[in-house]
């Protein structure tokens, strides 16, 4: 673990990292965009290990989006290579996982993903499933629209069946059929790369979250950006409505 950490007073519970920008950081470099992609995952391990380890219980990372399928398809193929060598090393991870007692979820949907890389996702998510110190959701094939579709659907069919009433339908119930049911919505989302917008990331989730915009690229995202985010984090007046 990381030797020297800053303490924080206030800690958001939830971070969302919409890990964007690695196409950019490549040709900047005049590589191919799959060495952007690369560093990206490189990043998404400090990142995610930094902030368990400065006391963040909750993060997301957005790593493929359900509009993603629309780019070029030796793209798409690369980066669901990637994911499947990153997951296929797991052993390591896991192992780094068991350390910092940290659960893995993968949110968004199942099917349409290579099946070895489904195996891969499942396994990790069964070997990390009894920690619960710090909970990881790795988002992919993940659309924030199409997860509300999702539990419109369960809702829809227990209403078809007799077991849920229209009249008993309530947030809590639209909130329970997420991926993320049960877990605290994020306190803040960070969008690295200069693009001021969600793409379709936790839509019901972040209704109330802080947002924090960054013109840095995802693959030179460092742990000093972690910092600026809690320390901004912890200057956001957050009312929910009141005053
Ligand atoms: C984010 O980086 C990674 C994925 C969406 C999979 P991009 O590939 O979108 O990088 P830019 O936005 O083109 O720089
Ligand atoms: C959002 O980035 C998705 C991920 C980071 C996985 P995009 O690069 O796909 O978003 P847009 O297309 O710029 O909105
Ligand atoms: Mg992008």
């Amino acid at each position: 673990m990381n030797g020297n950490l800053p303490h924080f007073d206030v800690l958001p519970t939830h971070i969302g990292f919409i890990m964007d920008g690695n196409g950019r950081w490549a040709k900047r470099r005049g590589l191919p965009r799959g060495e952007g992609h690369k560093e990206g995952a490189k990043v998404f391990k400090k990142i995610g290990e930094y902030c368990a380890d400065v006391g963040i219980r909750y993060m997301t990372f957005y790593a493929f989006s359900t509009e993603n399928w629309h780019r070029p398809r030796q793209e798409v193929a690369g980066l669901m290579e990637l994911f499947t060598e990153y997951l296929s090393d797991g052993e390591l991870r896991l192992g780094d996982n068991e350390t910092r007692q940290m659960r893995l979820h993968f949110i968004g949907r199942r099917d349409g993903l290579p099946a070895e890389l489904l195996e891969l996702i499942e396994r990790a998510e069964r070997k990390t499933a009894m920690y619960d110190r710090v909970h990881v959701n790795i988002a992919l094939n993940y659309g924030g629209r199409d997860e509300i579709v999702h539990a419109v659907q369960q809702i829809a069919a227990q209403v078809a069946d007799g077991s849920l009433a229209p009249a008993d339908i309530t947030e809590q119930t639209v909130a329970d059929r997420l991926y993320t049911a049960g877990q605290p919505d994020p306190d803040i989302i960070v969008r690295p790369s200069g693009e001021l917008r969600l793409s379709n990331f936790l839509t019901w989730q972040s209704a109330y979250s802080e947002l924090w915009f960054s013109d840095v690229l995802w693959p030179d995202f460092t742990e000093q950006d972690v910092n600026r985010v809690i320390e901004d984090y912890a200057k956001r007046s957050r009312r929910f409505g009141g005053v």
